[in-house]
């Protein structure tokens, strides 16, 4: 049975989509490198589709051929989802569920729905038999679909900018998940860890927020042992359509990344 993993984080432009994409990447040549072969579905639940486009090199898949397909009728089967599923150009073990810009509707229809926030992880638990990993991307903001991806995931991983009045964010999107696990009696779900990313040496304040951070009673045991420096590399690599670890797998924030892949592979198991 798969492990499923999501990012998120309601603020925008944390790293959420650049974390899910090179996670995708790191646990493919893990299993490479293991002789494994992980077979790996990933899954775009933003209506921004960057995880889409950075895997396929399109973004137009439309609500047949994209996750919307679950919301636009009644019923509602596996076999509907999975007619969605599309090869990803970055490795013959990724795979991708593209997102759409009808996304964006998902909260609206999913109310009215019958199951309407479990149709998501009544079909993810029947197609994740035929995965090793499925990684969803998700919206910087909290809606019903967050709640469906959330009801369909073991794990969450969230990334954080401390420019942008990280630590009361950040607390309050892991009150919400913790508040979500309780309401929604989901005993399977824990927070996998809080990733800091677009490190900057040279920010005033950054290294003594990072400090503040390790030593937060309730954040501090949560924050993975690295954090992953800002880089111009990752621009290049967006632009380029192509993972870190193939334009720059020696460079700081690659290395970075390994680490925090180690450490989630570590985690998951023992946790
Ligand atoms: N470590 C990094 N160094 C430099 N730039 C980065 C780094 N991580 C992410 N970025 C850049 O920051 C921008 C936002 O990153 P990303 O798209 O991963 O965030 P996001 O949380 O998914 O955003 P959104 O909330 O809009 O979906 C992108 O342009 C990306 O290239
Ligand atoms: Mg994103």
């Amino acid at each position: 049975m798969a492990s499923v993993i999501a990012v998120f984080n309601e603020k925008g432009g944390v790293g959420k989509t650049t974390t899910l994409l090179t996670l995708a990447a790191g646990l493919d040549l893990v299993g490479r490198r293991q002789n494994k072969q992980w077979r790996i579905l990933v899954v775009d639940a933003d209506q921004q589709v960057n995880t889409t486009q950075m895997l396929t090199g399109r973004a137009d898949f439309g609500v047949g051929k994209s996750l919307s397909c679950l919301y636009e009728n009644n019923l509602y089967q596996a076999d509907q989802l999975a007619a969605a599923i599309t090869p990803s150009l970055w490795s013959a073990n990724i795979d991708v569920i593209p997102g759409d810009r009808s996304l964006q509707e998902v909260p609206s229809r999913q109310v009215l729905l019958p199951r309407g926030d479990y149709r998501l992880s009544d079909v993810i638990s029947e197609i994740a038999t035929q995965y090793d990993y499925v990684l969803f991307d998700t919206n910087p903001k909290w809606d019903a679909l967050s709640v469906a991806v959330f009801l369909a995931c073991q794990w969450a991983v969230v990334p954080v900018d401390l420019r942008q009045f990280a630590i009361q964010g950040l607390s309050y999107m892991i009150s919400t998940l913790i508040q979500k696990k309780r309401e929604y009696r989901h005993p399977d779900f824990n927070i996998l860890g809080v990733l800091i990313t677009r490190f900057n040496d040279q920010l005033v304040g950054m290294r003594s927020d990072i400090a503040v951070l390790r030593r937060h009673e309730r954040l501090g045991s949560l924050l993975f042992s690295g954090q992953i420096p800002e880089s111009i590399v990752v621009d290049y690599a967006q632009r380029e359509g192509v993972s870190l670890f193939e334009h720059s797998p020696r460079s700081k924030v690659a290395l970075a990344y390994a680490r925090f892949i180690g450490e989630v592979l570590g985690r998951e198991v023992n946790t």
